[in-house]
């Protein structure tokens, strides 16, 4: 498995569909994974034709595509997490970093996307670590990114990034990945616990997106340019 390389599982949807195509115009390789490899390898085709045949981004089922990378993100609805990562739990391997950008959204039970729910385990991403093999190092990132942005490439994505995790080192991991995608900034927003408050943002922004009709971001201020 090589360091410059990601896998995305639900790699074919809204976030990790343009999570694939910035990290592929990037020049990293992406391994989008999906229930159905067909899904996934047409996924890959569409981003070759959007940024050339050169673009590094293959389509697998997500078995195969989380065995490829030493990064692992999963983009998949809220309702799906736990059965997905529960299938896949035999495939995840010792000191991977696994993504998880999942947003606890009351809309998954029919209520508002606006609102978040309250979970056992605190929030989303505490819950995917919960279900995740001990043996890999589980953060929390992107769940503040709008997928609509990433996915037009002539916007610039121009967002802080927050990844919460209680490994330092995989923390760090993301930073590369984070600053790849236009104009984001990595934010260490340490210990996992903290995917409550960034969670929480994201069903705040969806507010902001309706009565700004935009795809809002968030900014940090007062961290010096380089740290
Ligand atoms: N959309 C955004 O702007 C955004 C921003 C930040 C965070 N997020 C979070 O990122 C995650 C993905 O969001 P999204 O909007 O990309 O979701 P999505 O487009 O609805 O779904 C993503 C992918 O998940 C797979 N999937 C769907 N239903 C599934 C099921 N029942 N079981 C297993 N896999 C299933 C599908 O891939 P296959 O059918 O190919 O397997 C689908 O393409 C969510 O947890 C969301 O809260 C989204």
């Amino acid at each position: 498995m090589a360091d410059d390389s990601i896998a995305i599982v639900g790699g074919t949807g809204d976030l990790g569909y343009g999570l694939a195509l910035r990290w592929a115009k990037a020049g990293r390789d992406v391994y989008i994974g999906s229930r159905v490899a067909l899904r996934a390898e047409e996924a890959a085709k569409k981003i070759r034709g959007q940024l050339g045949e050169h673009a590094r981004v293959t389509g697998l089922a997500n078995e195969e595509a989380i065995h490829r990378a030493w990064i692992v993100v999963i983009a998949v609805p809220f309702s799906a997490q736990i059965s997905t990562i529960t299938s896949l739990k035999e495939k995840f391997q010792t000191g991977q970093t696994v993504v998880d950008c999942t947003v606890p959204l009351e809309a998954a039970v029919g209520g508002a996307a606006t609102r978040t729910l309250n979970l056992w385990a605190g929030s989303a991403a505490e819950q995917a670590a919960r279900y995740l093999p001990p043996a890999v190092h589980t953060v929390a990132v992107f769940q503040n990114v709008p997928a609509p942005i990433l996915q037009e490439l002539d916007h610039d994505v121009d967002c802080d990034v927050f990844v919460c995790g209680d490994n330092p080192e995989a923390r760090a991991r993301m930073k590369p990945w984070i600053e790849a995608i236009s104009n984001c900034r990595y934010i260490d927003g340490g210990k996992l616990e903290n995917a409550r408050v960034v969670e929480a943002l994201t069903a705040f922004l969806i507010g902001i997106n309706r009565r700004y009709k935009t795809h809002s971001g968030i900014r940090v201020t007062g961290i010096p340019a380089g740290t």
